[in-house]
């Protein structure tokens, strides 16, 4: 399965959901390719944990037409694999679609990890994932969020992740309730992930707990996007 994260405000936390998204994954015994998409601001490579060892990137894989070059396994996880992002340059993505095709069979997801910003013509080059649009729970993330999905012509519609969420922020009326950020972004939610200082710590740890908050949360949402039926825990436990 092919995931794409995406927003169009930066510091939404798309780079952290894909590497909570994969972790969730491996977990349950898949095998996870995450693709960095960020060519100035890579970062997947340090969250987990292999940034001393690159030699080769995206750009090479594309150049070289083979991206089983540039393909580095995780620090601490047998079943993650990294492609990090150009350290410049930009990414033509046709090609990297057909890199792709090469290693869809090898990998039970490949997670695309966008940067921030509208590109609705790079998105539409891959028409058949599954996108995700990252939101803060702020009113301007949620507005931008909608625009996002709106934009995305998917054959599966974009779903949503509320990312930071802090239930004393709804309490004090900071925030808007859960129905009002579905409602604003019009996309339907796939998940919330907490505020959670593991998150803030995962380039320094490059694991999460298996048990953690932020771990159950990334487990219900990779249940869902493979089709499970997982429940909304009560707010205050998520
Ligand atoms: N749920 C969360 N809880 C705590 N910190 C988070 C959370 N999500 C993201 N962050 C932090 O916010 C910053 C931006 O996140 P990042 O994933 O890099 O955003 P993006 O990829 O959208 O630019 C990082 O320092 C990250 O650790
Ligand atoms: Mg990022």
């Amino acid at each position: 399965m092919l995931i794409c994260t995406v927003s169009g405000k930066g510091g939404t936390g798309k780079s952290t959901v894909s590497s909570g998204l994969a972790i969730a994954a491996a977990n349950m015994g898949k095998k996870v390719l995450l693709i960095d998409l960020d060519a100035s601001l890579r970062c997947l490579d340090i969250i987990f944990g292999i940034d001393d060892k690159i030699v080769f990137d995206l750009s090479d894989a594309i150049i070289e037409g083979n991206i089983k070059k540039a393909i580095y396994p995780a620090a601490l996880y047998d079943n993650i694999f990294i492609v990090p992002a150009p350290a410049e340059g930009g990414i033509d993505f046709d090609k990297l679609k057909n890199l792709l095709a090469a290693v869809k069979l090898d990998f039970d997801f490949i997670i695309l990890d966008f940067p921030a910003g509208a590109d609705f013509g790079n998105y539409a080059v891959f028409s058949a994932a599954q996108f995700i649009v990252v939101s803060g729970a702020d009113s301007v993330s949620v507005r931008d969020a909608g625009v996002i999905s709106g934009g995305i012509k998917t054959n599966a519609p974009p779903r949503l992740i509320i990312n930071r969420f802090d239930i004393d922020m709804i309490k004090g009326g900071m925030y808007k309730n859960i129905d009002g950020i579905i409602d604003a972004s019009s996309t339907r939610l796939l998940g919330i992930v907490p505020a959670d200082g593991e998150l803030l710590t995962l380039s320094v740890n490059h694991s999460l707990k298996p048990r953690g908050r932020a771990a159950k949360a990334f487990t219900r949402i990779i249940k869902r996007v493979s089709g499970e039926d997982v429940r909304l825990p009560k707010l205050k436990k998520i």
